[in-house]
């Protein structure tokens, strides 16, 4: 085992940063549009009871397998048998692709907050102001670099007074932000048609393709199957149950993407007068449509500020996860110290996000299947080797090393009550899902007919 490896101090620091890493763009972003694309309540009950099942036991099993060996991915599959060394290695690789993409993302929300902050508020609701932006060559680089710096800045300072400390503060203040506007949201005129569209049932949506789009959406917004979980496990300290941690973190992820909803679709639903259309696909959502409805609300601009406060927040403490994971492989791999491996870190992510920013502009030209650079990176991370990885850590949990090894791991800190839904999950029901989603997730890109 490592010597001197940090911990969190304990577990409300746990899990905060986990439920950081876990809350992310991802919830506010794209939980909302997928839930008022697949159905509204439908989807939301799938994710729920997916989320309880399926994403409870994927993620005791990272925790456990982090704290059980005390390693970040690649050691710790490998010390737990050499073959299956390249799980860890295929683990490890996920977060070091999407790093530098999310952060140009980032790059992105940090340039509407600074527009919100110093009063553009009304020029960002122009329709061209998006793709202007993200056009320019130089200046969605500088934003990002901005982000990145922030995040390498956090994890320059440690587990404890880096990662943990920042989670306590940005944490409860994006709680308080997204409560409160939501409820703003929500009595707006005109937001109860999107408040009943988000929460009803519409059972003529729902099909094959509402479980796979709330599974992938699972996978992602629980930060999982990409060795975070398993080196913030290794991060736990023994007497902390992982059974009550986990719920906790899926409280808080689940409760966010749930609010973000609230807080979204209402208020676009009151500005575009119930047309469904408005809430969009991808980045439209956030960067065009969200700005021209706070233009449109009385107090918007600063709303809106606030708006973008809490999702820089939500990815801050996501990107902060993903710097975290990749330094720590790093750090046990090659046995640098915390400083040369950030450093490495900030210069990899630099040129492998460079070409993702100019991919909108100058490097349009760029594209595979019809995806840009940074959507090429975010599919090869998310619907192929995410899945992959969750696949083969299912059957080496269920068949290699057994469930029970697993299961005495949780059971250190306290009873783990799970224990048959656990391995029934494990076993059977998540790699047959997991194959699915990987599956339809190919065919959905190269354009053949979906599940
Ligand atoms: N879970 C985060 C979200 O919902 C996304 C994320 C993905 C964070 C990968 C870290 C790593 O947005």
């Amino acid at each position: 085992m490592a010597q001197n490896r940090s911990s969190f101090t304990g577990k409300i620091g746990f899990v905060l940063a986990a439920a950081g890493s876990a809350v992310g763009l991802g919830n506010i972003w794209r939980f909302p549009y997928l839930a008022a694309k697949y159905g509204g309540g439908i989807f939301l009950l799938v994710y729920l009871i997916l989320a309880v099942t399926f994403g409870f036991a994927l993620m005791c099993a990272e925790i456990a397998i982090g704290r059980k060996t005390g390693q970040s991915a690649i050691n710790a599959f490998k010390s737990l048998d050499k073959r299956f060394a390249f799980v860890g290695v295929l683990g490890a690789v996920i977060p070091a692709i999407i790093l530098p993409y999310y952060s140009v993302i980032g790059g992105w929300v940090t340039k509407y907050l600074f527009a919100f902050a110093s009063g553009d508020a009304a020029a960002s609701a122009s329709d061209t102001y998006f793709t202007g932006f993200i056009a320019k060559p130089f200046e969605p680089i500088g934003w990002f670099l901005v982000f990145m710096g922030l995040t390498a800045l956090v994890v320059l300072f440690g587990v404890e007074k880096g990662v943990e400390k920042v989670s306590k503060i940005m944490m409860p203040v994006l709680v308080v932000l997204t409560i409160v506007i939501a409820v703003y949201s929500v009595t707006i005129d005109g937001a109860m048609e999107g408040v009943k569209y988000y929460l009803m049932p519409d059972f003529s949506r729902f099909s094959a393709t509402t479980v796979l789009a709330a599974m992938g959406q699972l996978f992602y917004s629980m930060s999982l199957a990409m060795g975070i979980m398993i080196t913030y496990g290794s991060y736990m300290k023994k007497d902390v149950s992982i059974e009550k941690s986990v719920h906790q973190i899926e409280i808080f992820d689940t409760g966010i993407a749930f609010l973000a909803g609230l807080m979204i679709i209402p208020a676009v639903f009151a500005f575009s007068g119930g047309d469904e259309a408005a809430l969009g696909k991808g980045p439209s959502l956030m960067f065009i449509t969200l700005p021209k409805v706070f233009n449109s609300m009385p107090g918007g601009a600063f709303i809106g500020g606030a708006f973008f406060l809490l999702v820089l927040f939500a990815a801050l403490t996501s990107s902060i996860s993903l710097m975290e994971t990749v330094v720590s492989i790093v750090r046990d791999k090659l046995g640098w110290g915390r400083k040369t491996a950030c450093l490495a870190v900030f210069v990899f992510c630099i040129v492998l996000g460079i070409p993702s920013s100019l991919g909108f502009g100058v490097w349009d030209f760029i594209s595979v299947a019809g995806l840009s650079i940074l959507d090429m990176f975010d599919f090869v991370s998310n619907s192929v080797l995410m899945p992959i990885v969750a696949l083969f850590t299912c059957i080496f949990i269920g068949y290699v090393i057994k469930p029970k090894a697993i299961i005495e791991e949780l059971e250190v800190g306290a009873p783990f009550k799970a224990k048959t839904l656990f391995t029934i999950i494990i076993k059977y029901v998540a790699p047959v899902c997991i194959i699915l989603i990987l599956v339809s997730s190919i065919l959905d890109v190269l354009g053949v007919a979906k599940i």
